[in-house]
Formats: structure tokens, C-alpha cells, sequence
């Protein structure tokens, strides 16, 4: 069946719940009972290197939960945008997604677990008017090796409000233990909220015990996790000094559930595009068009955050992403400019779901960076796939069922198909391929970026890839232009670059104007242009201090130390490295100003 546009909207007139109104349903619940509604934040950590993506509404104040950082309120609530790769493979059944605006709430040392449940089930059953038939609660079993004990507190707070103990499920450290990753991260037990979709080709867990998180019963709330515990990187743990709560539910699962809809795909907010992709390819296979509106909006958001697409780090899930994206549009038989339209659906569905991010770039800068990876890709797309068939057609490629480790090395490093495009490929033949083998002749060939082994560089540089390099030295430019534009006491107080973005301190009372913002970007872009040579001296502590460079001025007397200038605009004291020409650097935009602390101005930036 073929829907119009007046078709979809009238769907979405009668939908029952959207993500405008489950988003305000949530946070005026939640506000009601007294959270204060904090911002969302930015997908990319600041001040964190242990996370590529923010991937949980408590990444951005997990140090509230350990009494470092103070926060803004004991009781807290927001919609965080988040980005969840780890299980790509799962992407296409009815409730992964890779993207999804995560509902969280916190009790930071206020109340705990008495508190978290009467709000949950509160919320649940009396606000959403959820059947209390259909919901499951699973609660944590302990762990006698990690002499962590089983949460019976929590399965008897979750009876005592009214949920059969005939639903209330016993889960083990691996699904009901909360930690952020591997590294050293606030944790505890937690009890999560099941969704029953009476999927009747599954039998109930009342009869057969069997509790089919998969195909019957999907989570929508990780309802508590009780932070109580600090995980410690060598796998022990220590008791946090104050008991804390953070929440979590995924908005585009409890759109689902409340709508009754089969999958996540079936809501506003992807519909119309999965419409766009069925009117111009008849007869495409359901897993392909989920993945590829699914990868396409997660593009988009990374996009927006100032990621390339690139081998490294973030740059590689968001190619990874989009070339996945390109194969499976290849996959259905979708013309090649299908894909813009589908990028310009899905920026502009955003829009009018409520769910777009703050836009650093327009509609069309992010449709070309899209465009341009898949200009990238295409060929090599087309003579990979050749290579692969060709490659598998020899039974001598071929042991156990597995596909020999060269050829998906070959398909990486030649054809640029990520890892699991290749283990996409096999699985389709039913083949298999092996990741420790591939991540072993990858570590063989790799020329590691210093970047990748995590450690910190000097001058705020998360890494020294080409791109944190040049923005580096767009940092200087930057100090120098907001000396010229605010006045010369305006002095660096901090920096932090990223491949994606720089992020600049400085002393400065108020808001910047649109107009000085404006000045400042254009004097950074005209030095750019002037294409300035950037020398680097090293001399005596005392004599750069004489030479006018400005910098934070700690060494000792007698230290050398490195001065670097470009032309005669700007002189630093700094360790480097930088570019050896401006003409590198390409054009400057503030995508950001904002108040880091009292009396400190922030600016984001990046080169495009
Ligand atoms: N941080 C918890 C989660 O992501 C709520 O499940």
C-alpha cells in the first residue's frame, strides 16, 4: 500500500501519542514532582575521553553521582539525544535504533530506591494509563563471584505498589548491573520496565518461564539504576558516599508501546521517510529500509556535531554508518540520488517531530557531506561486492564456514567496507567472519594515530590528527582576533580540541553581540586567506617573555621554550604542534558562544 502525504498526516492526527507529547508528558510528570528540567547536551563529550558518543542522559553529569561536580538540583530530569553503536547488529528488528532521545530522571543523593519505583510505576500506570497486565519488571539476581547481593528490596517496593509477582523477573549482573563501560564509572543493580507487545507467535513467560526479551516483551524504562557503587578500572568496586538514582527510557520505544505499533519504525518520526523510500523502490525488503532511515538520522546528528567521516573514532561509526546506509540502498535497487532525498526528509522530519538538534550547519551543507561520502564509496562499493562474490565462489576461501580474514582485511583496506558491512555480506550467504582475526591484521597495518592509544596531548589536544592540528592553530588565530575585537586584557583560560571541534576559554564579562561574533570570525578567515607561513622558535623563558608572545607564562627561568607566530598577527608561547601555512586550514565558523564559568566566555568552532 502506497501512502500520500495527506495519508501520513492524517496517521500522525490519529495517533494516540507523539514525540512532541510524550516529551512534554514526561518532563511535566516529572517537574510536578519537583526535577528540575536540566539542558541536553551536545552528543559529544566534553571533558571525557573514555566515551565516544554521549550514549546515556547521566553521561554528561556522571560526576554528580561520584560528589565531584555539584549539581544543579538533588532532583533532575531532561531529553538527551543519544548515539548507541554497540549493537548495530541488531539494527532492523522491531526496537533497536542507533539514535534515540533517551527520557532520564535523577535522584542525586535524594531519595532512592522506594522513591524511583512509586515514580515509575506512578507514571506508568496512572499518567500513561498503561494496562498494568502489560508490563513486566525485572529486578537484579546478584552476583556471589563480584560479591555483589540480589536487589530483593527492589522486588518487593515493586509488589507493594501493585505489580504481580508473577512479573517481576530475576535478571543476572550482565543485563541488571549499570555501569557506563569497562573503566571506572558509577554503577549498581538496576530494575528495568518490559513493555508485553502479546506477540502471539511467542508464548507468555507465565507459561513456558522463558522470559523473551527479544521478540515478545521490549524494554521501555530503565526505571532505576541505583547508583551505589563506583566501578574501578581493575573490575572491583567501592561504595559511593551517597546513594543516587538515574533513569532512563528510550522516547522512541515508549512511543511504540503506547501506540501499540508493531516497531519503532511505525511513529512519525520515521514513517514519512520509510513512505519516500517505498514510493520509489517497489517491493524493497523491510530490514534495509528500517537500516537505512535508522543510519541516515544518526548520520545527520553526527554530522550536525562537526564529524567527518574518517578511519578514526567518531569519523568510522559515522562512515561506518553511512556506508552501511549506501550498501543497503544498493541492496533494494534505489536510484543514487534517492539517498539525498531521503537525507533532506529526514533533516526536515526533525523538524517538524521536535526533534532536531541546535543546526551548526544548514539542510544542504549536511546533505553534501552526505553526498560526498557516497561519492567516495559508490566505485569502490560496486568493485568490492565483485571482488567478495568472486572471493567466496572458491571453496578454498571457505573453512568451517568461515570466510578467510585476508579478504575481509582486503575489503576493508581496499575497498573501504567497514567491518561489518563484510560480516553483514557473510551472513546473508551464511557464511561467517572472524573479528579477533580481523582486529589482529588491522593492528598488523594500521599506522596508529597517537590519538588512538587515548593518551592526553599538550595543549588541550585530544589526539594530533590532521584536523585537531589545524584546529589548533585556528585556536591562535582565534586569541588573537578576540584581543583585536574585545580589547587586549581578553586572555586565554582554557582549551579543548577535538578532530571535530576546538573549544576556547577566555575572560570576558558578558555575552558576545552577533555583530562582535561576526567580526571575530571574519578576521580569523582573513588570515586565513592571507596564507601566513606559522614559524615555531625556541628560546630562552626569559627572552619569549620579552618578545610580546602572549601565553600562559609558567615555566622557570632558564627553561627553553617554543614560541610560535603566524605572520605578524599572533605570537604564542606553546608546545605545538601546528600547520606550517594558514592556506591549510580552510574556513573558519563559530558554531558556538556561550558562559563556561563566572566571568568566562566559551567559543566552539570548526573548519570546514
Ligand atoms: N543510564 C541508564 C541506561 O542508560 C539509565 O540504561
Amino acid at each position: 500500500m502506497y501512502l500520500t502525504k495527506f495519508d501520513i498526516r492524517i496517521i500522525i492526527f490519529i495517533m494516540k501519542y507523539t514525540a512532541r507529547e510524550v516529551k512534554e508528558i514526561f518532563l511535566n510528570f516529572f517537574q510536578k514532582n519537583n526535577h528540575k528540567k536540566i539542558k541536553n547536551s551536545s552528543i559529544i563529550p566534553e571533558n571525557d575521553d573514555s566515551l565516544l558518543f554521549i550514549n546515556a542522559g547521566m553521561a554528561p553529569i556522571k560526576n554528580v553521582f561520584t560528589g565531584e561536580q555539584i549539581p544543579e538540583s538533588k532532583k533532575m530530569c531532561n531529553i538527551q539525544t543519544c548515539i548507541r553503536t554497540n549493537d548495530i547488529d541488531s539494527i532492523g528488528d522491531m526496537h533497536h535504533l542507533s539514535s534515540f532521545c533517551m527520557l532520564g530522571s535523577w535522584s542525586i543523593g535524594d531519595y532512592f530506591k522506594e522513591g524511583a519505583i512509586k515514580l515509575a510505576y506512578d507514571f506508568l500506570v496512572n499518567e500513561l494509563k498503561i494496562p498494568k497486565k502489560k508490563l513486566y519488571v525485572t529486578v537484579f539476581s546478584g552476583d556471589s563471584k563480584r560479591n555483589l547481593p540480589a536487589d530483593e528490596e527492589s522486588e518487593g517496593l515493586w509488589q507493594e505498589v501493585g505489580v504481580e509477582k508473577s512479573h517481576i523477573v530475576r535478571k543476572p549482573f550482565e543485563d541488571n548491573f549499570w555501569r557506563m563501560g569497562e573503566g571506572e564509572s558509577p554503577c549498581g543493580p538496576c530494575t528495568e520496565v518490559f513493555f508485553d507487545t502479546e506477540n502471539e507467535k511467542i508464548k507468555s513467560y507465565e507459561e513456558t518461564g522463558f522470559f523473551d526479551d527479544k521478540n515478545r516483551y521490549i524494554e521501555i524504562w530503565n526505571a532505576g539504576v541505583f547508583m551505589q557503587y563506583l566501578q574501578h578500572e581493575d573490575g572491583t568496586y567501592s561504595k559511593l558516599k551517597m546513594n543516587s538514582v538515574d533513569t532512563g527510557a528510550g522516547m522512541e520505544r515508549m512511543i511504540m508501546a503506547l501506540n501499540n505499533f508493531k516497531s519503532v519504525y511505525e511513529s512519525e518520526i520515521f514513517m514519512p521517510i520509510i513512505q519516500l523510500i517505498k514510493n520509489n523502490v517497489p517491493n524493497c525488503n523491510e530490514k534495509s529500509l528500517r537500516i537505512i532511515v535508522d543510519h541516515i538520522r544518526s548520520s545527520v546528528y553526527i554530522i550536525n556535531a562537526g564529524v567527518e567521516a574518517g578511519n578514526l573514532k567518531r569519523g568510522y561509526i559515522l562512515r561506518q554508518l553511512l556506508r552501511r546506509a549506501i550498501r543497503h540502498l544498493k541492496s533494494i535497487g534505489a536510484n543514487e540520488t534517492l539517498l539525498q532525498n531521503i537525507a533532506r526528509s529526514t533533516i526536515e522530519n526533525l523538524d517538524k517531530c521536535g526533534l532536531n538538534p541546535d543546526w551548526a550547519f544548514t539542510k544542504e551543507e549536511i546533505i553534501q557531506k552526505i553526498t560526498s561520502e557516497q561519492e567516495k564509496f559508490s566505485k569502490l562499493l560496486v568493485s568490492g561486492l565483485k571482488t567478495f562474490e568472486e572471493f567466496i565462489a572458491n571453496k578454498n576461501n571457505i573453512k568451517n564456514g568461515k570466510i578467510n580474514s585476508a579478504l575481509v582485511f582486503k575489503l576493508y583496506d581496499t575497498f573501504g567496507f567497514p567491518f561489518e558491512i563484510t560480516k553483514e555480506l557473510a551472513n546473508e550467504k551464511g557464511l561467517k567472519v572472524d573479528d579477533k582475526e580481523f582486529n589482529e591484521l588491522f593492528d598488523q597495518h594500521k599506522n596508529i594515530s597517537k590519538g588512538e592509544t587515548g593518551k592526553v596531548f599538550k595543549s588541550g589536544l585530544a589526539d594530533v590528527s590532521e584536523q585537531t592540528i589545524k584546529l589548533h592553530t585556528a585556536t591562535h588565530l582565534l586569541h588573537s582576533a578576540l584581543k583585536k575585537v574585545l580589547g587586549e586584557n581578553v586572555n586565554q583560560k582554557g582549551s579543548n580540541i577535538t578532530p571535530e571541534r576546538l573549544r576556547f576559554d577566555f575572560n570576558f564579562e558578558r555575552k558576545l553581540t552577533d555583530d562582535e561574533l561576526m567580526q571575530v570570525e571574519n578576521l580569523v578567515n582573513n588570515l586565513i586567506e592571507k596564507n601566513l607561513a606559522v614559524i615555531c622558535e625556541e628560546m630562552d623563558y626569559e627572552k619569549a617573555k620579552k618578545s610580546g608572545a602572549i601565553g600562559l607564562f609558567q615555566n622557570k627561568y632558564g627553561d627553553k621554550v617554543r614560541v610560535y607566530s603566524i605572520g605578524e598577527y599572533s605570537k604564542e608561547l606553546c608546545s605545538g604542534p601546528h600547520v606550517e601555512n594558514t592556506k591549510a586550514l580552510g574556513k573558519f565558523k563559530i558554531t558556538k558562544e556561550e558562559s563556561s564559568s563566572a566571568g568566562v566566555r566559551r567559543i566552539k568552532a570548526i573548519l570546514q
